[in-house]
């Protein structure tokens, strides 16, 4: 076993580290407060090829493994978690899908385009009444001739406002469950395809979520991902690597929390010495520390098993859900330590604790990640 990274890996993690310290951090706060999407920021991440870092270079990918995205997206939401989720849904959702599911045409028109960042993808799957069971969806697609029309309402659709082209799940044969669900690639200025209005959250304020409207949208057919009938299972094994992806998220809201922790424990003075001499708060470091590397090494585990093409969904499913909930326990214990002044906005330190919220709910629910584990569980041990 060898926990060394390799020459690439030190080499995206520095590229990574630099562009996030000197570019993400300082208008963070800002971005956060007035909710603006980081344009310029998301431009040059696709200029340093970190919008398609795991497709093939023939698709105009960065050709890197599943552990150098990890190190990247942690990296990139240490400073901003906002713009570590635009990354991360055109990466590890859209990106992986089109790369792996579509024909040599669709990737030639649509996925050289993604993964050089000059274009941007949403994956549509979730709708009002269904999130996480996620195949109880109504968007229904009729075939008509060479074309599907498609009509329908999808919702809390990541980078929906930004992106030039989504990933739509919709039923093609109603009434057969999962089996009738269908994978298109739509086009943002297509006829009949509206955009709700960007939601008000409580973290990732920076990143853009919204409702997407279909209306008779004439979709043609090679627009079809896989077969029909695919699309459910196409979109649960997409999202088994998607959850990677948030579980690295999580990890870079963690790792900044303890990095603001330690910074201010040693600055702030009470009763005539820093807090950091205290054992209250130095119990807190360690256990951030512990638990950290812990969900590191888990995110890294099921990064290397998808790169070594091994059946890596329950360990995804574990490192999103422990990592996620490492985040929420450093971003609450971070606030803390920097008590009344954690608490303000100007800070910058409660913002880590609203971002966290976000990895235990999205990419389906740390519940949903318990149960995927626990089938897996009682399926293989007698
Ligand atoms: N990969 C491939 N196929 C899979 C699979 C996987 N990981 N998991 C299940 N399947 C297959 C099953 O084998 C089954 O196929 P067959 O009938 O042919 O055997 C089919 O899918 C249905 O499986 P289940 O019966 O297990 O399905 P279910 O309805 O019980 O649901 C679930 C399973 C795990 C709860 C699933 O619905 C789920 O993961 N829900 C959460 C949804 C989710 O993560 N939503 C996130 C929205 S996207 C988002 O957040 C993006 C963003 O913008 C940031």
């Amino acid at each position: 076993m060898n926990f060394q990274l390799t020459e690439e890996q030190k080499l995206i993690q520095k590229t990574t580290q630099e562009f996030a310290d000197s570019e993400l951090a300082p208008g963070a706060i800002e971005r956060d407060e007035k909710k603006i999407w980081p344009r310029e920021a998301i431009n040059k991440m696709a200029e340093l090829g970190f919008m398609g870092i795991m497709v093939d270079p023939k698709w105009n990918g960065g050709g890197m493994d599943t552990i150098s995205y990890t190190i990247a997206m942690e990296e990139i939401s240490r400073a901003d978690a906002s713009a570590g989720v635009v990354m991360s849904v055109n990466n590890s959702l859209v990106c992986y899908l089109l790369e792996k599911y579509a024909s040599n045409t669709v990737k030639e028109t649509y996925l050289k385009p993604l993964a050089s960042g000059d274009k941007l993808g949403a994956f549509s799957l979730s709708e009002p009444q269904s999130g996480s069971d996620a195949s109880n969806m109504n968007a229904l697609a009729i075939k008509e001739g060479d074309h599907y029309i498609i009509n329908g309402t999808k919702n809390w659709v990541t980078n929906g406002i930004h992106a030039d082209y989504v990933l739509l799940f919709a039923i093609t044969t109603p009434g057969v469950g999962h089996k009738g669900i269908s994978c298109f690639i739509i086009e943002k200025e297509w006829d009949g395809f509206d955009i709700g209005k960007p939601e008000n959250k409580l973290g990732i304020r920076a990143s853009d979520t919204c409702e997407l409207y279909f209306d008779n949208v004439k979709v043609p057919e090679e627009n079809l991902i896989g077969k029909r009938g695919e699309g459910f299972t196409i979109a649960l094994a997409t999202l088994d690597g998607g959850r990677i992806g948030i579980a690295s998220q999580a990890l870079g809201i963690a790792q900044a929390s303890l990095k603001a922790s330690i910074t201010y424990s040693k600055e702030r003075v009470q009763f005539g010495k820093p807090i950091s001499a205290n054992q209250a708060i130095q119990y807190k470091i360690a256990d951030m520390a512990m638990e950290i590397e812990s969900a590191r090494l888990l995110t890294r585990k099921a990064a290397w098993m998808k790169d070594q093409h091994q059946s890596f969904g329950y360990y995804a499913s574990m490192a999103k859900v422990y990592a996620s909930e490492v985040a929420m326990r450093a971003s609450t214990q971070c606030v803390q330590i920097h008590g009344g002044y954690g608490y303000m906005r100007e800070s910058g330190i409660e913002r880590l604790m609203r971002d966290a919220k976000i990895t235990q709910i999205y990419e389906g629910t740390s519940e949903i990640q318990r149960l995927v584990i626990a089938r897996e569980l009682l399926q293989c041990i007698s």
